[in-house]
């Protein structure tokens, strides 16, 4: 059995000499395993990014319970196409958009919401149709290639004529600066879609899965063991761990990195691997976190 971390990835194997409460904090931090379903989705939207510019610009709806990585897929694709400062000769670049649509009643508010990405600040100071030109034009300069919208479901909460007038304001978008969507949502995003039969007809329908003992659910696993910082291989992609891991968390994806960082996190100068034990313990145990030194702190994200 592996004591020297070349179960792990080698930047992750770097980590096994920090102390253990380092570890820990190491073992409890976000992480994006780029699994092929994610991969696949991800070669997808590069196609749609880097396809000459049509008049006919196409979208991606992914749809996904609750808790299986769809935000975490947005994030991965903001991170993927690089932002690149200002130079002399050239204005700062932004590549792609993200967007929450989380109570976005109208065409105003999402450009609102789009200006404040592209950093311009107290968007809310100009009126409707200014917001439209300044968001064309600072996506323009900032060489935006894709722009994303989460929480589309969202568009039920809002009246008939409110969806409407905000699906308008997505397909505007779409047909002005000819860029390909990413929308995400629960199920229900796709309902939302079909107000405007038109946007809905550019759609393409994916998702995200809710894992099962498979393959798939197998190389996720491995790939995350090489992510976490213990000396020791746990064999999570063994099926008796697969299968206990999906009874646990009936293969919704949340739940299955909440789990198995507590149970890494425990693992932390004892067992040194997630053991099926350890495993079952992390429904009702935590480690014990030393708060890191405050220059080390993550800010908090603001509403
Ligand atoms: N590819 C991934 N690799 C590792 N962890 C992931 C991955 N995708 C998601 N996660 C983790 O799973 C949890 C849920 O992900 P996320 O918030 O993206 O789900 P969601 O589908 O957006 O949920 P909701 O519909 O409630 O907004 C997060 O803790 C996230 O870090
Ligand atoms: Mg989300």
């Amino acid at each position: 059995m592996s004591t020297h971390g070349s179960h792990l990835d080698p930047t992750v194997a770097s980590l096994l000499k920090l102390p253990d409460d380092e570890r820990i904090r190491a073992l409890l931090a976000d992480r994006f395993i780029c699994h092929e379903k994610v991969g696949a989705l991800l070669a997808e939207c590069d196609y749609l990014a880097h396809r000459p510019p049509s008049l006919r610009p196409r979208g991606l709806l992914v749809c996904a319970p609750s808790g299986s990585g769809k935000t975490a897929f947005a994030n991965a694709l903001v991170r993927r196409y690089a932002c690149h400062p200002a130079t002399r000769l050239k204005a700062a670049t932004k590549p792609v958009l993200l967007i929450s649509m989380v109570n976005a009643r109208d065409a105003e508010e999402i450009y609102r919401r789009l200006l404040e990405d592209l950093g311009c600040q107290r968007a809310n100071r100009y009126t409707g149709k200014e917001r439209r030109s300044m968001t064309l034009e600072l996506a323009r300069a900032a060489n935006v290639q894709m722009v994303i919208f989460d929480e589309v479901q969202d568009l039920l909460n809002i009246t008939p004529r409110q969806r409407v007038l905000a699906l308008m304001g997505i397909k505007d978008l779409m047909n002005s600066l000819l860029l390909p969507i990413v929308a995400l949502g629960t199920q229900e995003a796709r309902y939302a879609l079909e107000s405007d039969q038109h946007l809905h007809a550019r759609f393409a329908f994916r998702a995200l899965p809710v894992w099962e003992s498979d393959d798939y659910f197998r190389h996720f696993l491995e790939s995350f063991e090489s992510s976490l910082p213990l000396k020791r291989r746990s064999n999570l992609g063994s099926l008796t761990m697969m299968r206990s891991i999906i009874k646990a968390t009936q293969g919704r994806l949340a739940d299955i990195v909440w789990r198995l960082q507590i149970a890494a996190a425990l693992a932390v100068g004892g067992e040194e691997r997630v053991t099926p034990d350890l495993f079952h313990r992390s429904a009702y145990e935590f480690p014990t976190i030393v708060p890191a030194p405050s220059s080390q702190r993550r800010k908090p994200h603001g509403p």
